[in-house]
């Protein structure tokens, strides 16, 4: 096939590198502040800082049982372990893990609680006052993950917009040099490859925890390809020229 003579970004004019490098600024600190904030939500889901497997197994699978499938369970064996001796609390946490069966609310529960966390928990404004069946009944609720309905607009939003970054990220550097035309085209279609895989591997992971793997590396292969990308095409635009003994500034 002929090869097409065409622009290269290291002698493109002057007003379309700065408007390209100007994008590129902009969407390199949005990558890292998109990274920043999949640390801050997802990273601290397990209680840890730092993103793991199960950030995204508790993010998108839930936590359906283990000692912290309920707010009740994870408080009885973590800041409430003191405010009640064991059998209380191995009682309590037998009924949540039982999925806190209203018919023995009356009977075996609210006396416990009455008893054991009222002075707190019906008397300082501002804390859930769990004697009350519907608050107890927030902190008995299972945590089944994302909801379809989040994880529906969520995906569609990822699509839309990180395609339209990534489309404008793979245009400018459809201009760079020095790439076999395959290795650049592969390049190209990568990000848009495992944004898909990415999208997909949340639907996956809500059914199947096996497949939170798959979370971490379709966002570590795109934003590789994307970061290899932004940083080629602003060497060729402003470094490249440079070494070549001209002036990135040249109209
Ligand atoms: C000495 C006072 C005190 C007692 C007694 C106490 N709690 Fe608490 N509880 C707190 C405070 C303060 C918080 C908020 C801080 C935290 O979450 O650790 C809290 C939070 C909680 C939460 C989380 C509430 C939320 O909205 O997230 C649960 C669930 C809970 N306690 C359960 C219990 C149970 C069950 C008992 C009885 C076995 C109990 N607590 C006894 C003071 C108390």
């Amino acid at each position: 096939m002929q090869n097409i003579q065409r622009f290269t970004l290291s002698d493109l004019a002057l007003p379309i590198k700065t408007l390209y490098t100007g994008y590129l600024l902009a969407i390199g600190l949005g990558l890292l502040m998109a990274g920043m904030q999949i640390m801050l939500t997802h990273g601290m889901a397990d209680g840890k800082f730092g993103l793991s497997v199960d950030d995204i197994v508790y993010s998108y699978h839930g936590n359906h049982d283990g000692p912290n499938a309920t707010k009740l369970e994870s408080k009885l064996f973590g800041s409430m372990k003191d405010n009640a001796p064991p059998e209380v609390r191995l009682t309590l946490v037998k009924w949540a893990d039982a999925g806190a069966p209203a018919n023995e609310w009356e009977s075996n529960i609210k006396p416990l609680v009455d008893q054991y966390c009222a002075p707190c928990h019906a008397n300082m404004p501002g804390l859930a006052n769990i004697t009350d069946k519907a608050v107890m009944d927030q902190m008995t609720k299972r945590d089944e993950g994302m909801s379809i309905s989040t994880l529906t607009r969520v995906s569609h939003i990822h699509l839309f917009g990180v395609s339209f970054i990534f489309f404008f990220v793979g245009w400018i550097f459809t201009y760079a040099t020095g790439f076999p035309p395959k290795v650049q085209a592969a390049l190209i279609l990568t990000p848009f490859i495992f944004l898909i895989v990415d999208v997909a591997s949340w639907w996956l992971t809500r059914m199947n925890p096996n497949f939170a793997w798959l979370v971490i590396i379709g966002g570590f292969v795109y934003s590789l390809a994307s970061t290899i990308m932004i940083f080629t095409s602003l060497y060729q635009m402003w470094i490249m020229p440079l070494r070549q003994g001209r002036s990135p500034f040249a109209e």
